[in-house]
């Protein structure tokens, strides 16, 4: 079942990255007739790490006999297939950084991890697939979107950033046409006009069957974006995602600034508050997310007039998504027993924006592990670029070791407290980089606060749960709804059975 009388769906699985929501999880939600999400942030790496892992089951190998360039894929084969996986120890062969401008090469790796990973989600059935984008890490996002497109990826979803330039691109991309979209770079003067660009055409002479514009829709918290998006963006905004601060992931930054409480988080108020009132006066459709994962909150939603919830925190404990078992049946065995602790944490991220961080032993969380790591950026998609002196552009992230951080022109106190959410999260689902003398990456665990509600849905005694069951649940509130929408949405008796 699809959205209330619209075509789009009820429910939207959230994008979760790095490869939490992979194509396994976004394959299950699409099958039930909502929206699954793939992750489009390091995908790249993503890619050639499974590969190396040897690809069990064959899947990744499958889907790039797809990719419309064979030279590509053998090439890449050649460079990352490891049948047999690594040796106990051996690190991963890392792809070079991205930069402004990169190889024909590097961009087509990009562009082939996307469209696996889409491809496979949607592989077998009609159901629909999105891709979700950090708009921040900006470099690899043209290349990311095209490989989507090339698997006629059907929604576009980003935050993290304001995605104005995004929709022309699409647009572009479905005429088989160039896009150029603004680089940020720290310190540019007025006069520089650095750009991001991407041409099919330099890949593809003729424009590949069944390229298509997919649906876009920003992720935003605050009405004043929402209304900039849809006057000012390089074309059509499908809809919106309005993302309260007790989600997942990376959350805007509070209206007011530095108001934090006893544990150092950023403190939400009234003005943090989305109108709901005013979203309607767009006409477009809006999805409410952030604590929304519960079928009396899909009900309000609804009342509320919104076209349904995006829910990202119990799909990323569900069977199907990439985070290791292990690490998900410790953080539900706490969520059981209530000793489980979400802090919003404000210096974690090298981006700057809060970042939701799941207090657990073992991970970069703890102080103890993080102390233990020697700093080092070999991943890089947090790097922020910057003009040096001779008007070149180089790239710098807070997480780095501090000194070269310095060196390059960054604040010493910027660096404080910094993770390396690339290498960490990259940990978190089984992908953990080797380093000298048997140290491993550790991983780190993001959830929203409504993780500790969990149990609500769970019990106090359940081990693990499906994706299907979460949509299940999450329908059930379609019971709920006040008899004005019911009737609005032309619901009849029936299907308000069926969906129970
Ligand atoms: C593990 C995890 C990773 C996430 N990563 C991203 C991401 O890469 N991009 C994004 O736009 N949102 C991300 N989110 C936010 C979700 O897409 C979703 O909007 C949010 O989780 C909804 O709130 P909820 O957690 O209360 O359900 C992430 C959330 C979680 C739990």
């Amino acid at each position: 079942m699809t959205g209330l009388g619209l075509e789009h769906p009820l429910i939207i699985q959230g994008g979760m990255g790095v490869g939490v929501s992979n194509w396994v999880l976004a394959k299950a939600v699409a099958l039930t007739g909502q929206l699954g999400v793939v992750s489009g942030t390091s995908i790249d790496t993503v890619l050639v790490r499974r590969l190396q892992d040897g690809d069990l089951g064959g899947h990744i190998r499958r889907a790039m006999n797809h990719f419309p360039m064979p030279e590509v894929v053998d090439d890449v084969l050649k460079k990352y297939f490891r049948p047999d996986g690594l040796a106990e120890g051996e690190p991963y062969t890392a792809i070079p950084m991205y930069r402004q401008v990169v190889s024909r090469v590097r961009e087509q790796l990009t562009m082939l991890a996307s469209f696996v990973e889409v491809w496979l989600a949607k592989e077998g059935h009609d159901g629909k697939v999105g891709v979700n984008l950090l708009t921040k890490v900006q470099m690899p996002n043209l290349a990311t979107l095209y490989g989507a497109m090339l698997a006629r990826v059907d929604y576009v979803l980003m935050g993290a950033g304001i995605p104005k330039e995004i929709p022309g691109a699409l647009d572009r991309f479905a005429a088989h046409e160039a896009a150029s979209i603004k680089f940020d770079v720290e310190g540019a003067g007025r006069d520089d006009h650095d750009v991001l660009s991407f041409d099919p055409r330099a890949h593809f002479p003729e424009q590949p069957t069944g390229i298509k514009r997919p649906f876009f829709f920003p992720i935003i918290a605050s009405n004043s974006l929402a209304t900039m998006l849809v006057r000012k963006s390089s074309g059509r905004v499908d809809g919106f995602i309005i993302e309260a601060p007790t989600a997942g992931g990376h959350n805007a930054p509070p209206r007011v600034s530095g108001v934090i409480n006893e544990r150092g988080e950023p403190q939400y108020g009234e003005r943090d508050l989305v109108d709901l009132e005013k979203m309607k006066e767009h006409g477009l459709p809006f999805y409410l997310a952030g604590s929304a994962g519960t079928p009396e909150k899909l009900a309000e939603a609804l009342d509320a007039g919104a076209t349904g919830i995006q829910v990202g925190t119990l799909f990323a404990y569900a069977d199907e998504s990439g985070v290791l078992p292990e690490l998900k049946a410790d953080v539900l065995r706490q969520a059981q027993d209530d000793s489980i602790d979400v802090l919003t944490d404000g210096r974690a991220s090298p981006t700057g924006f809060p970042f939701k961080v799941v207090q657990l032993e073992g991970t970069v969380s703890s102080l103890p592990v993080y102390q233990q790591r020697e700093r080092v950026c070999d991943l890089g998609y947090l790097r922020q670029a910057y003009k040096r002196a001779d008007g070149r552009i180089d790239y710098r992230c807070a997480a780095e070791p501090v000194e070269t951080y310095v060196k390059k022109g960054g604040l010493r106190e910027d660096t404080e407290g910094r993770k390396c959410l690339c290498n960490a999260l990259f940990a978190t689902i089984g992908h953990a980089q080797a380093r000298d003398e048997g140290y491993r990456e550790a991983p780190l665990i993001t959830s929203g606060d409504e993780l500790k509600n969990i149990r609500r849905f769970i019990g106090s005694d359940r081990a693990g749960y499906s994706a299907g069951e979460v949509i299940e649940w999450l329908m059930s509130g379609l019971d709920l709804l006040c008899p004005s929408t019911r009737q609005k949405a032309g619901i009849p008796a029936a299907v308000q059975a069926a969906s129970r």
